[in-house]
């Protein structure tokens, strides 16, 4: 037996002996499977690097037997991470986000179909289209989750429907999902399929899926929760009254054996300790550059759900978790003339001009990195039509938005007067 399955707590208690439910964000973040260590007093945990456990009698162990099953860090990163999502009770780590998708697509089993929102995460569209077609029938509907009408939807969903998949806000065009239309409309169907979110843009900071209905929530750790950009690690976590579903999950994550190292764990939990600290800095550091942005004349257009010109910016202060709405409206800045409050890090923008123009601003930028991926620390900028979603064919790119000179920042914790001048010389050298 995998000795997650009795650590991770259901909102009572968990490894280290917190309990959760009244603690907040960041005192999870911190506390909630990070105890001091009973033989040691170590305040921080050991890595524990064995991969097999002593047994005193054959069946006789002190809750672990082989590190790909269970080991002590991944277990207590696991209780980290279900009480940190909100409504969580059970938490899975794996090798990557990409080996979680993996995994939930595998345990839907032969000849299954699920809907999937149309501006899915590349790798998630590859896995889908290219491996779960081929190797278990899997089929998917590509539906625009964000303007389809509750007809089309329900429409979409078959006698073997498993699986709703949602990703918001979407990438790079930052589109937001109604999660709780879409977790309504599925539960209510016949077919009851399961409503996953993809809430790596957002982390569990800004986002708390299940608690607007979902059942299950994905995240590549790679990114915010991580945050320094040094693992790659993938995870699921699911309420209580789903752990039959996690239970399959289980078995799939020690079967299929797509696990995180013991030391990734280790990194990734240090990281999810400052996630509340890290999530308000990107927050407002990307509101306060995506206004900037928004008055500077070398930019044709802006797209950063918390600014009150995003089409959704109402769903996004409706939508967002509890513990980040207090954070909002402590800033009150909802109700201030603009109506633009820090929602993640994550920005998109169109310069004036072209792909040329794209290039030469991020050559030009002397502290945003030019690279993919995005959540760390560090402020990158990259070029989606021929890095990220180069893959993606031009005709389909330009139906979803995605053309020469969009770019997209991932905005660090760096300080922001610093981002600000950065973008302005960039612009300035961009777009004579
Ligand atoms: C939204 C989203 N989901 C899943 C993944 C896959 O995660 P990983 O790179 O950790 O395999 C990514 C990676 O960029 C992503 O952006």
């Amino acid at each position: 037996m995998s000795p997650s399955v009795t650590t991770n707590g259901t909102g009572t208690g968990n490894a280290n002996g917190v309990k959760k439910s009244h603690l907040g964000f960041g005192t999870r973040a911190i506390h909630v499977g990070s105890a001091p260590s009973k033989d040691t007093g170590a305040v921080i945990p050991a890595i524990s690097l064995s991969t097999t456990y002593k047994q005193d009698a054959i069946g006789v162990h002190k809750g672990f037997e082989y590190s790909r099953s269970g080991n002590p860090n991944r277990d207590a990163f696991e209780a980290t991470l279900a009480s940190l999502e909100s409504g969580g009770a059970h938490g899975l780590a794996f090798s990557s986000g990409s080996a979680t998708t993996a995994t939930v697509l595998q345990s839907l089993g032969p000849a299954a179909h699920i809907v999937s929102v149309n501006d899915v995460y590349g790798g998630t569209f590859r896995y889908m289209n290219r491996v779960a077609a081929e190797n278990q029938g899997l089929e998917t509907t590509f539906l625009d989750l964000e303007t389809a009408d509750d007809e089309t939807i329900v429409a979409s969903i078959r006698d073997n429907t498993k699986l709703i998949w949602i990703e918001s806000p979407t990438n790079p065009t930052l589109r937001l999902i109604d999660i709780a239309r879409i977790a309504g409309l599925a539960h209510s169907h016949p077919s009851h399929p399961l409503v996953l979110v993809d809430n790596t843009f957002l982390s569990p900071f800004y986002s708390s899926p299940l608690l607007l209905g979902a059942d299950i929530v994905l995240h590549s750790l790679t990114k915010y929760v991580n945050g320094h950009s040094d693992v790659i690690m993938g995870a699921l976590i699911l309420p209580e009254h789903h752990a039959a579903v996690a239970e399959k999950l289980r078995f799939l994550q020690n079967a299929i054996g797509a696990v995180p190292s013991p030391y990734d764990c280790w990194l990734a939990q240090r990281g999810a300790k400052t996630l509340h600290l890290r999530m308000k800095a990107h927050g407002t550091n990307a509101l306060a550059i995506a206004k900037f942005l928004e008055r500077s004349p070398h930019v044709e257009d802006v797209i950063y759900p918390g600014l009150a010109s995003h089409p959704r910016n109402d769903l996004a202060y409706t939508s967002l978790s509890p513990h980040a709405r207090k954070f909002i409206d402590s800033l009150l800045l909802k109700e201030s003339e603009d109506g633009g409050f820090p929602y993640g890090g994550m920005i998109s923008f169109r310069i004036r001009g072209g792909e040329k123009e794209a290039e030469k601003f991020l050559t030009s930028t002397r502290i945003f990195t030019l690279a993919e991926s995005l959540g760390g620390v560090e402020s990158l900028a990259e070029h989606p039509a021929r890095m990220t979603h180069g893959s993606i064919p031009e005709a389909e790119r330009a139906i979803l938005g995605i053309g020469g000179n969009l770019i997209r920042l991932s905005v660090g914790v760096e300080d922001v007067d610093d981002l600000i001048r950065d973008v302005e010389q960039a612009l300035e050298i961009a777009v004579q």
